[in-house]
């Protein structure tokens, strides 16, 4: 399978390298694609996770009565493996997931693997998968580790059996409007979490809720949903699948984190980064009335990357914000890139070579 599969290529080096077959590299968005091996691991509900195996990529058997399929224990992660020029493959903050994985495992009863085996487990998908990394600049693999309770139950407690198991997908521009402005549509009725809930772990219940709001802003032709908050149904919160960050002057804005909002990684990381352009950043919350007089609104998040928002539309008003190639946000993205292919030096080890 894996030779037929296979079509073979130079890289600069004069290193054979593999790559998958029949793949339009040039063309990837964010549909699955299945590859050849995942990792898989077990362990029982007082037990730790120990060494766990990569096996062939397919389906899983699981009890009817698993607790992820009855009451949804149950998170993931999302991270991103890159080829360089010279072929060596890169990670970007992995241990970051590893953490958020365990803090979120905490809220939700479950056992998680320590930062250690998760970035190894990572690392051993990406190099099984090694030939479905798709060539530099082209897009990446992206990474999808996750933990969820297996054991069989029927009242409601915590499984007796959790599995973490990581797969890989070849991923390009998440959005169908490839990198063009995102148009959102300010969901003003239902709301992606509250006060004391699980929003701000990445929990698998935060994102079915989502779905309606989103499917219904899509076949209305928007491209996400921004959601307020719901107590006061005023303060911008995130979109369905990212955070979101607004710029006046030279502060960037981003909603404070107070349990109902993933702490991103890429959020994070543009946190960080934005003093080295020379831009204050503020997490606080965010008027939804702000959004009237922000200079650029954007997105960001593992899958999405940055993505500039092109419009915003709130109670039957819309919002247009100006678009140019000196986008304050394109210019973050394009450091934060070069830190992850290596064109800017990491100053912060946050890159980590597989
Ligand atoms: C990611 O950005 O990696 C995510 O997990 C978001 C998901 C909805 C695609």
């Amino acid at each position: 399978y894996l030779e037929t599969q296979a079509a073979s290529s130079r890289n600069s080096g004069g290193v054979e390298e593999e790559y998958a077959d029949n793949i339009d590299w040039n063309n990837l968005g964010f549909g699955l694609m299945p590859t050849d091996y995942m990792y898989v691991i077990k362990c029982g509900a007082d037990e730790e996770f120990k060494q766990g195996q990569l096996s062939r990529y397919g389906n899983i058997e699981l009890s009817p009565s698993a607790g992820v399929l009855n009451y949804g224990q149950g998170l993931f992660e999302g991270t991103k493996a890159y080829r360089r020029e010279d072929e060596r493959l890169f990670l970007f903050r992995p241990q970051q997931n590893a953490i958020r994985m365990q803090i979120g495992a905490e809220r939700m009863c479950m056992p998680s693997p320590s930062t250690q085996l998760f970035v190894d487990a990572v690392k051993r998908t990406v190099l099984a998968n090694r030939r479905w990394i798709p060539p530099p600049g082209k897009g990446s693999l992206y990474v999808r580790p996750i933990l969820f309770g297996s054991g069989p139950i029927l009242g409601l407690a915590p499984a007796s059996e959790y599995t973490f198991l990581v797969f890989a997908s070849p991923v390009g521009n998440y959005f169908k409007e490839g990198t063009a402005p995102l148009n959102l549509y300010v969901e003003d009725e239902f709301h992606r979490s509250a006060r004391g809930g699980a929003g701000g772990v990445k929990s698998i219940t935060n994102y079915a809720p989502v779905l309606k709001s989103l499917s219904g802003a899509r076949n209305r032709g928007f491209s996400d949903v921004l959601y307020l908050d719901s107590v006061n149904k005023r303060y911008i919160e995130e979109v369905s699948s990212c955070n979101v960050f607004i710029l006046k002057g030279n502060v960037l804005s981003t909603p404070a984190t107070n349990g109902t909002i993933l702490k991103g990684i890429t959020r994070n990381s543009i946190i960080e980064i934005a003093p080295d352009l020379g831009y204050q950043v503020e997490e606080r919350p965010i008027p939804v009335e702000e959004l009237l007089d922000a200079e650029e609104v954007f997105c960001t998040g593992t899958a999405v990357g940055v993505a500039p928002v092109g419009s915003i539309t709130y109670k039957g008003n819309r919002i247009e914000y100006k678009m140019s190639n000196q986008l304050v946000c394109l210019q973050l993205y394009s450091r934060l890139m070069g830190i992850q292919r290596g064109s800017i030096e990491d100053k912060r080890g946050w890159i980590v070579e597989i």
